[in-house]
């Protein structure tokens, strides 16, 4: 398919404060020399602001990071992630059209989304609301067919299911994400037949099912106050902030070798209000150690924790926090850093002794819950 620039464009692009903030903060991740690096995660925001890229739009990411405007249009037109037409003001439907997705019944969901939103792909509804498109293998073969919708994956689907999330969505709802038919995961359609006391004692949702249903709306467009703007790996200098001196980060643990902290990446891609008035402001305390994923056995309900409800839980995953001992060994300096990064706790942690109440819930005891 030819991927071009739309007939139509808009006069002119300009990021929401928030997201030239965060826009800002995410150059500064990199080298000096290096800036172009941060063109993908750019013109996403700019997608996720507009639901489309527009030329303006290009070229303002362009404009920032100093690069020549085809290198940025290379880019964009490049990726099939990245609209380059307008797309639904509700939601844009990706139906997965590659083999497994066909032969579990990916063209019964491209006739749905013909029949409820518009003949082509990449055409308007006629009330605006949606567009649709096939795409190439997401991922998500063990859960065929598939769509993704937003952020979120919906498996497992058929006609009449998607019909009905298309229904859903039309009426201002939100459905839920992940397989669509009762399944977990990914686990055999008939249920385990090994590892059955997996099932024991595992929490309501899987991971990134979770994760949804705590954020309650991901196909909505990101202005940039939902999201976090913290930036502990600062001491750079990024073009758009000029030579101004940034304060000195905030000492971290990083645990992926790449010199940025897994929590600091995730907390930056957190979607949850965020403690980003601070901006530049030295972040107080340093950062617990925190997980890439959670170990073997799935994540703890940290929502047994007195005062630490979805929302909270779902900033502290998104951080790396997944498991009681890792809160039960936070120590002072940690619990200051953890009230400044993660946004509506108030106090609370400290007040509730989160850390005290973690450890009793790890049965953990001593003084310390690091194992
Ligand atoms: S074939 Fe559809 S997700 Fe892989």
């Amino acid at each position: 398919m030819l991927r071009r620039l739309h007939h139509e464009q808009p006069e002119s692009f300009a990021f929401t404060p928030a997201n030239q903030a965060w826009a800002e903060a995410q150059i500064t991740k990199y080298p000096e020399g290096r800036q172009a690096s941060a063109i993908i995660p750019l013109l996403w925001r700019a997608q996720e602001q507009e639901g489309w890229l527009s030329r303006p739009a290009i070229e303002h990411v362009a404009d920032m990071l100093g690069m020549a405007y085809i290198r940025a249009l290379e880019v964009a037109t490049f990726y099939f992630m990245f609209q380059l037409q307008p797309v639904g003001s509700v939601a844009h439907i990706q139906v997965c059209g590659t083999t497994t997705c066909m032969i579990c019944g990916a063209e019964d969901l491209v006739a749905v989304c013909r029949e409820k939103i518009a003949p082509h792909a990449h055409q308007l509804s006629e009330d605006g609301k949606f567009s649709w498109e096939e795409v190439e293998c997401l991922g998500a073969c063990a859960n065929a067919p598939m769509a993704q919708i937003g952020k979120d994956y919906y498996e497992d689907l058929t006609a009449e299911r998607l019909a009905g999330i298309i229904d859903e969505l039309a009426a201002g709802r939100v459905p839920q994400a992940g397989p669509q038919n009762g399944r977990y995961a990914s686990e055999p359609a008939g249920a385990l037949t090994s590892l059955t006391a997996h099932e024991q004692g595992r929490a309501e949702h899987n991971a990134s099912v979770a994760l949804a249903v705590a954020q309650g709306d991901t196909i909505k467009r990101i202005n940039g106050s939902e999201v976090p703007l913290i930036t502990p790996w600062q001491g750079k200098v990024s073009p758009a902030q000029g030579k101004q001196k940034e304060p000195k980060p905030a000492a971290g643990k990083p645990v992926d070798g790449t010199g940025v902290s897994v929590q600091q990446a995730r907390a930056a891609k957190a979607a949850v209000p965020a403690a980003s008035a601070k901006g530049a402001e030295a972040v107080p305390g340093h950062a617990p150690e925190m997980l890439k994923a959670p170990r073997k056995g799935g994540a703890d309900d940290l929502k047994q924790i007195s005062g630490l409800g979805p929302k909270l839980e779902a900033s502290l995953n998104a951080m790396g926090v997944f498991h009681f001992n890792q809160i039960a060994a936070w120590d002072e300096a940690e619990l200051d850093w953890i009230e400044a990064n993660v946004a509506g706790l108030r106090g609370r942690a400290r007040r509730d002794d989160w850390p005290g109440q973690a450890k009793a819930l790890a049965g953990i005891k001593g003084d310390k819950g690091k194992s």
